[in-house]
């Protein structure tokens, strides 16, 4: 038996031991009973989920139409395409542009994977939205809910920059196998371009916009689970390596609370800063986590390397994913990479990479795909999927 056999199967034994006797649809079951009388007077406490399992349906991205190539940025900046190319593996990125939004590109994504699932947007029960850059600071899953018509669905967003979406996915699948939930939407999308500095040539040649989608829904077997192992972390301390900060410009003076002799209190305007980047720290940071993230990740699934069918990263500078999959002894064809055409789309980058390879028949049903996520936060994130 395979690593990975052995491992559904385990995962079959204990569930099967956990597994109450299904009664009815998420929406059906006796959720409210808390307190309920036993026949016998005595107060039962029922269970409050029946687990289910959980499969990816679907998958599909949205672009920007506009995109800008090295050369374009070589009469910004003082750079050229052999050094970006070079450094970075990137060639050209996309961004947004006229009515475009990130609700839009959220929109564009959430409607093809939900077309690829065959899922009717109503029948969605929860949609997380990873970015970092959402059209209003309150968030932007609820318009993106109102404009796929997913009117049934609670809808929020989930901020872990660059590891969003793979966060995500882990929270998505864990509402699936809660039994609660039929569909889940799981959309990674940022426009960062609207927060990068294009003067600053350190910043400014990494990032383009961009968003993937992928539908997650429940199977009523338990044993049978996308999700075979996940790790997850973040370390605030590193916080100051990579920000785009608030910054408040109307209220008083280096507070953000208005005073009562402040005229302009009523009328206080804030921002976004650029974003700063200590690209180097950054850069150590993704070759130290990554790898180290996809091997427990590999472990908790008890899937070695030689199984990893596709190597699917956060697209943020190919030297880094180059490197994991050297340290994973995996040979090019298993290393999905297109951070030569899209740049870092933050938590785009990753469904983005997913729905390609989906589409260009490369990632297939049973394929075992390892991903991983890191960035801002700082945060770092990992899973491995049988797709
Ligand atoms: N063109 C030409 N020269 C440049 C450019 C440029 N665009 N940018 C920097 N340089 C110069 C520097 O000024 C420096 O010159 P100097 O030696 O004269 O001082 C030289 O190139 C080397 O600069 P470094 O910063 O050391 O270049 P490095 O090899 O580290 O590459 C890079 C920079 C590409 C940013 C790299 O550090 C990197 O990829 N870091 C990781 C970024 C990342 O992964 N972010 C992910 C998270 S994103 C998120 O969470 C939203």
């Amino acid at each position: 038996m395979s690593a990975v056999a052995s491992t559904v199967a385990s995962c079959a034994r204990a569930s099967a031991a956990r597994v109450p006797s299904r009664r009815g649809g998420h929406a059906r079951r006796a959720a409210s009973g808390i307190g309920v009388k036993s026949p016998r007077g005595a107060s039962v406490v029922p269970s409050a989920f029946t687990p289910a399992g959980a499969k990816i349906a679907g998958v599909g991205m949205e672009l920007p139409s506009q995109s800008l190539t090295n050369e374009d940025l070589a009469s910004l900046v003082d750079t050229n395409d052999e050094w970006i190319r070079t450094r970075t593996g990137i060639g050209k990125r996309h961004v947004i542009s006229g009515d475009e939004s990130l609700t839009s590109l959220a929109a564009g994504a959430a409607r093809k994977a939900l077309a690829d699932a065959g899922v009717d947007a109503a029948d969605v029960d929860l949609v997380i939205l990873a970015t970092s850059s959402p059209d209003d600071a309150f968030g932007s899953a609820c318009t993106v809910q109102a404009e796929i018509g997913a009117t049934g669905a609670l809808a929020y967003d989930l901020t872990a920059a660059c590891s969003g979406f793979v966060v995500g996915m882990v929270n998505g699948v864990h509402f699936l196998r809660g039994g609660e939930y039929e569909h889940v939407l799981v959309i990674g999308a940022d426009a960062l371009s609207r927060y990068v500095d294009w003067r600053d040539r350190g910043t400014c040649i990494l990032f383009g916009d961009g968003a993937g989608a992928c539908v997650l829904s429940r199977v009523a077997d338990p044993a049978e689970c996308c999700l075979l192992g996940f790790d997850m972390h973040s370390d605030g301390t590193g916080n100051g390596n990579l920000t785009a900060c608030f910054t408040s410009a109307a209220t008083s003076a280096g507070t953000a609370k208005p005073t009562s002799d402040d005229d302009g209190a009523a009328s206080s305007v804030g921002a976004f800063a650029n974003i700063a980047m200590n690209g180097q720290e950054v850069f150590k940071f993704a070759v130290r986590t990554v790898p180290d993230t996809l091997g427990k990740s590999l472990a908790k699934a008890g899937v070695t390397s030689e199984e990893i069918d596709h190597l699917v990263l956060h697209q943020a500078n190919q030297r880094i994913i180059d490197g994991a999959a050297k340290k994973l002894k995996l040979s090019d064809e298993k290393v999905v990479s297109n951070i030569e055409k899209y740049g870092n789309t933050s938590a785009g980058s990753v469904p983005i990479a997913m729905a390609e390879a989906v589409a260009e028949g490369r990632i297939k049903r049973g394929d075992v795909v390892a991903t991983a996520g890191f960035g801002a936060g700082l945060t770092w994130a990992s899973a491995v999927f049988r797709w």
